[in-house]
């Protein structure tokens, strides 16, 4: 997968070349590029905001960085890709683990980090007339810009890449993956601080280990994430 990032902090990124998505990266099963949208100006102050039109707080991003900075980011992909065009807001829908399962078959991901009020809409109707443009929102809260979020969406999409993960059975258990909130996990030593692991885990019984991690999801879901549980499992307590 090629992934290209346009920021104006691109140092944001540099810990993309550790842990797991720095192996993937070395390994060639990610490619990334990551472009300063100052690159893109062409004044002695490198300038990519402006004053609001129709007046307001703040300075929205200009829109023809955006339009060098994208043009030469698509020119230069892999040919036949179809590129997705990601621009993490507030305002984009929500991103969640299906989202990262469709995003994870892409070959060409580029993600558009805006700052300040937001970025001339004329971008998007730009881009999205021409192919796939996404607005894409980590939550219901506000960050000061799309790098976090960015960020948050390539270690998502990134371990869902066949070979990132090692062991790829240890993305099936996870929360989210099935529906529900995953179970809680223990290891050795059976007693720490007098808390116990719970027996049935000690038991060597995988049916009954199988039945109760379920129950714990089920639990767990109902209590912290009601809106995740489906609705047979809604109505009965158990
Ligand atoms: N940029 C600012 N806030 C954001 C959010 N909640 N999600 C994605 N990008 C953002």
């Amino acid at each position: 997968m090629r992934i290209d990032i346009v920021t104006i902090f691109p140092e944001f990124f540099d810990v993309l070349d550790i842990s797991l998505l720095g192996k993937a990266r070395a390994n060639g099963l990610i490619e990334l590029g990551v472009h300063n949208l100052r690159d893109f100006t062409h004044d002695r102050h490198n300038t990519v905001d402006d004053t609001p039109a129709g007046g307001g707080a703040g300075m929205v991003m200009k829109p023809e960085p955006w339009g060098e900075a994208l043009d030469s980011i698509l020119d230069a992909g892999p040919a036949d890709a179809d590129p997705i065009i990601i621009f993490p807001s507030p305002a984009g829908v929500r991103f969640d683990q299906k989202m990262a399962r469709e995003l994870a078959d892409e070959q060409h991901i580029v993600f558009g980090c805006g700052r300040y009020e937001g970025i001339d809409q004329r971008v998007f109707d730009e881009y999205a007339a021409r192919g796939r443009v996404r607005l894409v929102s980590l939550g219901d809260y506000v960050l000061n810009g799309g790098e976090v979020a960015v960020m948050a969406m390539i270690e998502a999409v990134g371990r869902l890449i066949p070979g990132v993960v090692g062991n790829p059975e240890s993305l099936v258990e996870e929360s989210h993956e099935d529906g529900l909130l995953e179970y809680p996990s223990y290891t050795k030593p059976a007693v720490w601080r007098e808390r116990e692991v719970p027996p049935v885990l000690r038991s060597g019984d995988h049916g009954a280990i199988a039945r109760w991690r379920h129950e714990q999801q089920v639990e767990r879901t109902r209590r912290v994430r009601p809106d995740l549980l489906p609705t047979e499992l809604q109505a009965s307590e158990g």
